[in-house]
């Protein structure tokens, strides 16, 4: 019960990764803010989270503009009054090399992936700081440490995103505010499958990829990220942690 009476903020949590992620909060006493563009999708996995006994409420919002992540977070402070925990973890994929992507798709990517986390991040930093500490975890990618090929808007977003984590972890150290990264390799969710569909392999090929021997699990990366929220990561600030099954990019 490392979150007790803690409010945490997952975004994309309608998705595969966001939802495990809710859900692991939860399971631990916090109260989650389950928070998508997916209204329904939101709605279902705070449900889900209730009917096991845990707390949860969903906050549709669309991150692609300042106003719906600034949203996410007035809403939490007026329902709640605390924000201790803020996972970015929202994201999307659009493929691509320079001369394929759209100039549309190189935009949202930018919006979605990079731009929402400065946006929740300004909006939720003064709280932080006023309550004297806070964590933030933040869902990268191994692309962003070592591009795929022919996915530059989504390689180049995440490698932002790394550099984002270390600057703010680097500025917010000193106010007990520590600013993480995960780094997920091939994760299965419902992204991964339409990707495998899309190429003409199977799970089982896969599979086959990784040294492991499989490919993660959300829920191992939901458990990566509360470590990272908690207090038993005190003294990692601005860290990138990779969790791939040691598959190397391909
Ligand atoms: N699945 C993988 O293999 C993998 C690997 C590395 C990193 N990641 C990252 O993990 C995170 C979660 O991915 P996932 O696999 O669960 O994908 P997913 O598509 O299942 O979930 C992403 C969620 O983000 C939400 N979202 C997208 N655009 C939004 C917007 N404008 N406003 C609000 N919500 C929005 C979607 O509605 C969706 O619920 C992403 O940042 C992704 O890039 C995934």
């Amino acid at each position: 019960m490392r979150f007790q009476d803690k409010t945490v903020i997952v975004t994309g949590g309608a998705g595969g990764i966001g939802a495990a992620i809710a859900t692991r909060f939860a399971s631990e006493g916090a109260q989650v803010i389950v928070t998508d563009m997916l209204a329904e999708g939101a709605e279902a996995v705070a449900d889900a989270i209730r009917a096991t006994g845990g707390r949860a409420r969903a906050f549709a919002a669309d991150i692609s503009t300042a106003d719906g992540c600034q949203s996410i977070v007035a809403n939490t402070m007026a329902t709640e009054g605390r924000i201790d925990v803020l996972c970015n973890n929202a994201g999307l994929m659009r493929r691509g090399n320079i001369l394929s992507i759209t100039a549309d798709d190189w935009r949202l990517s930018f919006a979605v992936n990079i731009d929402a986390m400065f946006h929740t991040c300004a909006a939720a930093l003064p709280h932080m700081i006023a309550a004297g500490g806070g964590a933030i975890v933040n869902t990268a990618s191994q692309w962003g440490l070592h591009p795929a090929p022919n996915h530059i808007a989504y390689n180049v977003t995440k490698a932002a995103v790394a550099s984002f984590t270390q600057n703010l972890g680097r500025d917010y150290a000193p106010h007990k505010i520590r600013v993480n990264a995960v780094c997920p390799g091939e994760i299965h969710t419902a992204m991964l499958e339409s990707g495998v569909k899309r190429s003409g392999r199977t799970m089982a090929d896969l599979d086959k990829l990784v040294p492991y021997g499989r490919v993660g699990k959300p829920e191992e990366v939901a458990a990566l990220v509360a470590f990272l929220a908690s207090d038993e990561a005190a003294f990692m600030c601005g860290s990138l942690v990779e969790i791939t099954g040691a598959q190397a990019v391909a």
